[in-house]
């Protein structure tokens, strides 16, 4: 046992310097000091209360009457589309928005049956009914899940289940909503409301999606008077985004859930407290709060890994292209390539045909960023029952290698350099060292 070669790389050990609300610069060993991008940020009055003084919500359209900037930037992330009203025919979303949209509600359902998308915008989109309540596969006995075009697990646009065993009306109540509404309220027993008066929707909100005042609290007060600043900015932008990307909603940062071999979504919370060098991490030190990753990826991300990561290398992929031959999937190697891949899902997965019997392929890219060399699979990466990510005694978990290169490295993607999990695990071992 002694005699076992390292399992991970001897690596430097490098720090970061967290300024008034972003991290400003991080030094290395060798006591270099990098600049990374923070936005030119007002100072803020009110970073403690989100309610504004007990304001009322107005919803983005007065909003964007004066911060038209932001809202242009808004109108592209895919927080603005997460909850689409319907109104006779399908929602429309923006032409840079190349893979959003929903040709058809399900099959003996028409647009005039369907008060809203769930979704539509990336990765899929559910249906609710005009009683509110969310069409399953279980009650209709139809596909009701409208997976939208995902390249990377090769999934194509189209109907598939949703919900086999949900035989009783699913209502989208407060516990749904909440990640997706602006201003969501849970009933009060005393004054039962109903959005819309639509018996599945148990509660209100003030708008539908995630737009300004989820996360800026109601604005009632700032207009009459904005040059006071009393408007909530939550910074640096960590508690706000712990909310919703938390499975549970607003939950602990004790354990990453999944289910089938594969992370829950909104699960970035969990995942980024388990990643070692990256835990103590707001999300806005990589993110713009304002930007979406999906269709905006260059203006979403402040930070790039190299921006910190000055000194790494690409790990033997340096100007490698992976092209798919089965449909032409065409991914150019980055640093996320490897440490952000899809290990969470959202609505598909990779068939086997796809990947083959080993690779796991979700549409979501996980936050763990670690990458064990250990020769495990997912089943050694979730706990036995499946249930919770494996964590070690400092709390950090590690994404194992049929997530991460078996992705590409199997017998149907590049099958002269397909690799079995204990191979691929051994080569991974020391990726970022020269070899000589
Ligand atoms: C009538 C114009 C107007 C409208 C409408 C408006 N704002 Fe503002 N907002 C401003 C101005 C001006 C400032 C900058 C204040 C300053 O720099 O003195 C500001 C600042 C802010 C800030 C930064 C606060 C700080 O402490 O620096 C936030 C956040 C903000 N607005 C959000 C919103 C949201 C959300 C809405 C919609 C509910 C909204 N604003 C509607 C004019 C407006
Ligand atoms: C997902 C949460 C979130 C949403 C939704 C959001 N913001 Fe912000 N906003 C932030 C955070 C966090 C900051 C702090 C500064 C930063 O990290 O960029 C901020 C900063 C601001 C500022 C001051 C700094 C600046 O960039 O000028 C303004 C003004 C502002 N937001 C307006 C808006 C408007 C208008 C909308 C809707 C179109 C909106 N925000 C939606 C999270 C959000
Ligand atoms: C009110 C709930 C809510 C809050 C608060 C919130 N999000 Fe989200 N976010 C969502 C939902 C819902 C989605 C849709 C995807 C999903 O369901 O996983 C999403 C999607 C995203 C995406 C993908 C964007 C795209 O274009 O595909 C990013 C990035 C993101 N959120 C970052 C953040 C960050 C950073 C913050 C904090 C500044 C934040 N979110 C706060 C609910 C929220
Ligand atoms: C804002 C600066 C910053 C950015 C951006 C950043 N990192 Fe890091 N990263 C750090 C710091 C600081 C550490 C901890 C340093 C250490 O472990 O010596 C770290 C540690 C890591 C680790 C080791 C984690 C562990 O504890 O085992 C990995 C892997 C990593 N980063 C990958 C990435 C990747 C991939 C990206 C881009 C998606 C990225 N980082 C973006 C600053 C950053
Ligand atoms: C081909 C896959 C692959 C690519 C591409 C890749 N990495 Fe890694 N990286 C790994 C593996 C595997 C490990 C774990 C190696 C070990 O523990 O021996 C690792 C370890 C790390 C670590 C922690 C160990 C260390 O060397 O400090 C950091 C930080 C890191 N990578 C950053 C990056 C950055 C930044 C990029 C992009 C410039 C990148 N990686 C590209 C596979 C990759
Ligand atoms: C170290 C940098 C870093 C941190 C910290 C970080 N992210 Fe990300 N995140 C990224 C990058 C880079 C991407 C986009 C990768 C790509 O698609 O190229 C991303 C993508 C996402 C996505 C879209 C994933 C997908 O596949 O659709 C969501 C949602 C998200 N981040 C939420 C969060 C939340 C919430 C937090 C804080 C809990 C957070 N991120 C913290 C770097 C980071
Ligand atoms: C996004 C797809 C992708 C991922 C993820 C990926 N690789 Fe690769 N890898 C490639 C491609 C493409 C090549 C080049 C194939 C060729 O030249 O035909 C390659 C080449 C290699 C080679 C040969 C290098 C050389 O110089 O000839 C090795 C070894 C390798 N990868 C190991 C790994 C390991 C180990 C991992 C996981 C830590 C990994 N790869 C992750 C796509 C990937």
């Amino acid at each position: 046992m002694n005699e076992a070669p390292p399992r991970v790389a001897p690596r430097r050990v490098l720090s970061v310097v967290i300024a008034t609300s972003l991290v400003a610069a991080w030094t290395s060993g060798a006591c270099d000091v990098v600049t990374i991008n923070t936005p030119t940020l007002p100072i803020y009055y009110n970073t403690t209360d989100r309610t504004n003084g007990g304001a009322s919500f107005l919803t983005s359209t007065s909003c964007k009457t004066c911060h038209a900037d932001i809202a242009q930037q808004y109108a592209l992330h895919a927080h603005a589309f997460t909850l689409n009203r319907v109104q006779g025919g399908p929602p429309t979303f923006p032409a840079a928005a190349d893979q959003a949209g929903v040709p058809n509600p399900p099959d003996g359902y028409a647009w005039s049956d369907i008060s809203y998308l769930l979704g539509g915008y990336a990765k899929r989109a559910l249906f609710i009914d005009n009683g509110g309540f969310i069409l399953t596969t279980g009650l209709t006995g139809k596909a009701t899940q409208w997976n939208l075009d995902t390249p990377p697990n090769g999934t194509t646009p189209g109907f598939a289940d949703f919900a086999p065993t949900a035989a009783a009306p699913l209502p989208y109540d407060f516990d749904r909503f909440r990640y997706e509404t602006t201003g969501p309220a849970p009933q009060d027993p005393s004054n039962p409301l109903f959005q819309e008066n639509r018996p599945g929707f148990i509660g209100t909100w003030a708008e539908a999606g995630v737009q300004c005042e989820a996360c800026h609290g109601p604005g009632s007060n700032h207009i009459p008077n904005p040059s006071a600043r009393d408007i909530f900015v939550d910074s640096p932008g960590a508690m706000t985004c712990k909310q919703c990307h938390s499975t549970p909603f607003d939950g602990p940062a004790d354990e990453i859930t999944g289910v089938d071999g594969f992370i829950n979504p909104r699960s970035q919370w969990q995942e980024l407290a388990a990643s070692g060098g990256h835990a103590a991490f707001a999300c806005t030190f990589c993110h713009d709060p304002h930007r979406g990753t999906s269709y905006d990826r260059a203006g979403a991300i402040r930070n790039e890994c190299t921006v910190c990561h000055t000194e790494e290398n690409m790990a033997l992929h340096e100007g490698k292209v992976f092209v798919r031959p089965t449909d032409g999937y065409t991914e150019t190697l980055t640093c996320e390539s490897c440490h952000m891949p899809y290990a969470v899902k959202s609505g598909s997965s990779a068939s086997t045909a796809a990947v083959g019997p080993l690779a796991r392929v979700g549409d979501t890219r996980s936050h763990i960023f670690r990458i064990t060399t250990e020769p495990l699979d997912y089943t050694g990466f979730f706990t036995p029952d499946g249930t919770r990510v494996v964590k070690d005694a400092e709390g950090r978990a590690a994404l194992t290698v049929d997530f991460v290169c078996l992705r590409c490295h199997n017998d149907v993607s590049l099958p002269t350099l397909s690799f079995s999990v204990e191979r691929a695990a051994e080569i991974a071992i020391g990726v970022h060292q020269e070899f000589e």
